[in-house]
């Protein structure tokens, strides 16, 4: 079948026709074109890269800077999948104003069709205007990181009435500013699943069960990059930590012996041309 640019339409589509939607996170040009020769629906440039790819302990000092940086790369190297470009900390927290722009800047330098801001129904004023100046806005409630240090921690949420009421309202509400799609990370999966039953827009869910519209993963911790901490919700598929060091150090030991380069390695000279060399 013929692949189409996936767009915020395909993806309001794909709920109303039951079909889940795939995400994964990506920083880089080499990566965004695996993804997206996998397959994918939607490529999340998330503010995770601060963890993920530059080493930080959590996403707060990512800057808007970086994020452009690696949303360009992003999208030089997709050509279907839908680019989400994340709005890292203190991009939009501190007025409407510098959030629409910023906002701006994902699509305007970035390249990107959508981006995605943690919060809900304190943000919704600024969805709408991003909305109205043309922006889709990806919502993202639950366990949102840029709050961790006011969550005391990465901890399930929507566990007694009142956060899962709330957690309710907040989707409700993102749904009325004109959200396209709403991430739930780190919700008990049966609030998910009914959350998700209660709007129209397609839910994106990261350790929140299988009842959402769709599901996103973190790429490094989907491929097993590290053998660090993996979260519980995160399937790791494949080990490559265990296949780079491995290649690695085959590499290493090659130099080491003289094996590499061989021949195929090598570019050849006519004796002749040494040979007059003085
Ligand atoms: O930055 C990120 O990777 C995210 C996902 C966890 C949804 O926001």
């Amino acid at each position: 079948m013929e692949r189409k640019p996936i767009t915020t339409s395909t993806i309001r589509q794909m709920k109303e026709e039951g079909k889940p939607i795939t995400m994964i996170t990506a920083y880089d040009y080499a990566m965004a074109r695996n993804v997206d020769e996998a397959g994918i629906d939607m490529i999340l440039v998330g503010d995770s890269v601060g963890n993920v790819m530059l080493g930080y302990s959590s996403t707060i000092p990512v800057t808007m800077d970086a994020m452009i940086h690696h949303t360009q790369a992003v999208v030089r190297g997709t050509k279907y999948a839908l680019v989400v470009g994340d709005m890292p900390f203190m991009s939009y927290q501190a007025s409407e104003a510098e959030g629409l722009l910023n906002a701006g800047r994902f699509l305007k330098e970035g390249g990107c069709t959508a981006i995605k801001l943690e919060g809900g129904s304190e943000v919704c004023p600024l969805v709408k205007k991003m909305v109205t100046a043309g922006i889709p806005v990806m919502g993202h409630i639950g366990l949102t990181p840029q709050s961790v240090n006011q969550f005391g921690g990465f901890k399930v949420q929507g566990k007694d009435v009142a956060a899962a009421q709330k957690l309710v309202d907040d989707a409700k509400a993102l749904e009325a500013a004109g959200a396209f799609s709403i991430v739930l990370e780190c919700v008990p999966a049966a609030l998910a699943a009914k959350v998700s039953e209660m709007i129209s827009i397609p839910t994106i869910g990261i350790g929140a069960g299988n009842g959402c519209g769709g599901q996103v993963l973190v790429c490094n911790d989907l491929l097993g990059f590290s053998n660090g901490f993996t979260p519980k919700f995160a399937k790791k598929y494949r080990n490559l930590h265990k296949e780079i060091v491995g290649a690695v150090s085959e590499y290493i030991n090659d130099v080491r012996d003289r094996s590499f380069p061989a021949p195929e390695h090598t570019f050849k000279i006519d004796d002749e041309v040494l040979e007059k060399l003085y």
